[in-house]
């Protein structure tokens, strides 16, 4: 691809910007039932909530539908890479089922919202792929095939796409869909005010005391009072189970440019290969889709994001020749350690809160099917394929053995090696205009922001979550922890939790 000099930001926060942000609530209040986080999983819980007569109100840090919804691929299908097969063996052909009808059922939902709504979202009925160019991965691809409409999907191996490059095979589930994720939300939002329901933003909830009723605090002072909590924060900003062992962070990079219209695919794409790729188009006007390519996750804090850009781009290029790059972003999704999401009580012993977390990279489908689950957990109801989601299921050596293992010596690895003084630790002039270091300064780790101007500015390296070591990465100038993926400013402030204090200033 080539590089347009102005390259923009999301696609989907530029073309459905903010307005004016709601208020923070003007002083302490009581309600029924608070939303903790305005992504799609707190929002769908909220309208499902309001629609059902409950008095709600959403509590937003930053403004709604702007954080890893604003910024993701909006693809809403239930075929999620090679999750049938792997649910066939780690649960059963009942689990698989189970998954296929709960994430089915959300899309359909969201089908009748739209309609209900009249929401003009860019609503597109699309088949979803996954694919593979390597005839290695072939027997993988038949067997998802195989499990994904063993457990109910119409699902079917196949050998060609309207990709213009050769596939050694791919799933094709048909009828999936793509969307315009923040003209949905936006839309979702005015329907819970005008139903009664409250949104407000700018409002960091910073303390969580459970009782009858529980009470949350915030930065802004005020207090909230309510019968029910709902964390939907993406990472769970309070943790009362120890999810942080079962969840680990990846971050993801997209890149985007105008096509043809005929030369773009119709299908929504991913990869299991080359650190994922994945592929979908949006409406662009004037004989034009936008082409949206998607891959190279990592775990923040990388320091080669740059050069990731660049090999996505380079990717976008060779598939797709003669493009210029006109939008770049990057998204952030939690894995779960068992690939299920963790959606119900927020611990074994909670009555009263909730959490909706984990859902890899398919958190529209998966926020949904959590607002319609959590809505009906909320007012004492059961759902059949609810325990599947349930936070408190065991982990199984089979399902989760490996991942968590391999999450906690990752976490480890940070925690403690991050903190041991390094041969080849740089000084503050080896900072370069627009980049940062963790440098150690009167015996304290500093993390130091040279701006483009040379000015430095320094706060603590310590993450506020839990205490592990952060790095810079250069191409989104910010702090990022590698430990549960908690992202701060050059100047420290929080731009993702789960923290939800900023990074103490350091004088140098
Ligand atoms: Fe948990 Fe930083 S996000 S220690």
């Amino acid at each position: 691809m080539n590089d347009e000099t102005a390259i923009r930001g999301s696609y989907w926060l530029e073309t459905a910007p903010p307005g004016d942000p709601a208020p923070p609530p003007p002083g302490d209040i009581a309600v029924e039932v608070a939303v903790v986080g305005g992504g799609i999983a707190g929002l769908s819980t909220a309208w499902e909530l309001v629609r059902e007569g409950r008095e709600v109100a959403v509590l937003e840090a930053d403004r709604i539908a702007a954080g890893v919804t604003g910024r993701t691929t909006a693809k809403l299908s239930a075929l999620h890479t090679l999750i049938y097969d792997h649910l066939r063996r780690t649960r059963g052909p009942e689990g698989a089922r189970l998954y296929a009808r709960s994430q089915s059922e959300a899309i359909r939902h969201a089908a009748g919202i739209v309609d209900e709504l009249g929401v003009e979202c860019e609503w597109e009925q699309a088949a979803a792929f996954t694919y593979a160019e390597s005839p290695r991965h072939t027997e993988k691809l038949r067997a998802e095939a195989d499990a994904a409409r063993e457990a109910g999907l119409p699902a079917e191996f196949v050998t060609e796409t309207d990709l213009p490059f050769a596939v050694a095979g791919a799933v094709r589930v048909a009828d999936q869909v793509q969307f315009h994720p923040r003209k949905y939300l936006l839309m979702i939002a005015e329907d819970l005010r005008r139903r009664g329901g409250a949104v407000y933003e700018g409002t960091r909830v910073v303390g969580l005391t459970e009782g009858e009723p529980c009470v949350l605090s915030t930065d802004v002072g005020v207090s909230v009072r309510a019968d029910e909590v709902v964390i939907a924060t993406h990472y769970p900003v309070f943790d009362r189970a120890l999810l942080f062992t079962r969840l680990s962070p990846r971050r993801e990079l997209v890149v985007a440019a105008p096509i043809a219209e005929d030369r773009a695919p119709r299908g929504m794409y991913i990869t299991p290969e080359q650190n994922t790729r994945s592929v979908r188009t949006a409406p662009y006007g004037d004989g034009q889709r936008l082409l949206i390519v998607t891959g190279e996750h990592f775990t923040p804090g990388a320091a080669d994001v740059e050069e990731r850009f660049t090999r996505l781009s380079a990717w976008a290029d060779d598939r797709f020749p003669g493009l210029t790059l006109t939008h770049r972003w990057a998204t952030q999704d939690n894995d779960s350690t068992d690939s299920v999401p963790l959606v119900g009580p927020l611990h074994p012993g909670s009555r009263h809160t909730w959490v909706a977390t984990g859902f890899g990279g398919w958190g529209l489908s998966g926020g949904i099917m959590a607002g319609r689950l959590l809505c009906e957990l909320v007012s004492g109801r059961a759902v059949e394929w609810g325990g599947l989601y349930d936070p408190r299921r065991l982990a199984s050596v089979v399902r989760e053995g490996t991942s968590f293992l391999k999450h906690q010596a990752h976490v480890a690895k940070h925690f403690v090696g991050d903190r041991i003084p390094s041969m080849t630790e740089p000084a503050l002039e080896d900072i370069p205009p627009g980049n940062g270091a963790v440098v150690r300064v009167k015996g304290r780790q500093c993390a130091v922001h040279r701006d483009e101007q040379g000015r430095l500015q320094a706060v603590s390296a310590r993450c506020t979550h839990l205490g592990c070591i952060v790095s810079f990465n250069s191409a989104e100038q910010a702090w990022e922890c590698p430990c549960h993926g908690s992202r701060f400013a050059p100047d420290g402030q929080i731009l993702q939790g789960p923290a939800v204090h900023p990074l103490e200033r350091r004088e140098i």
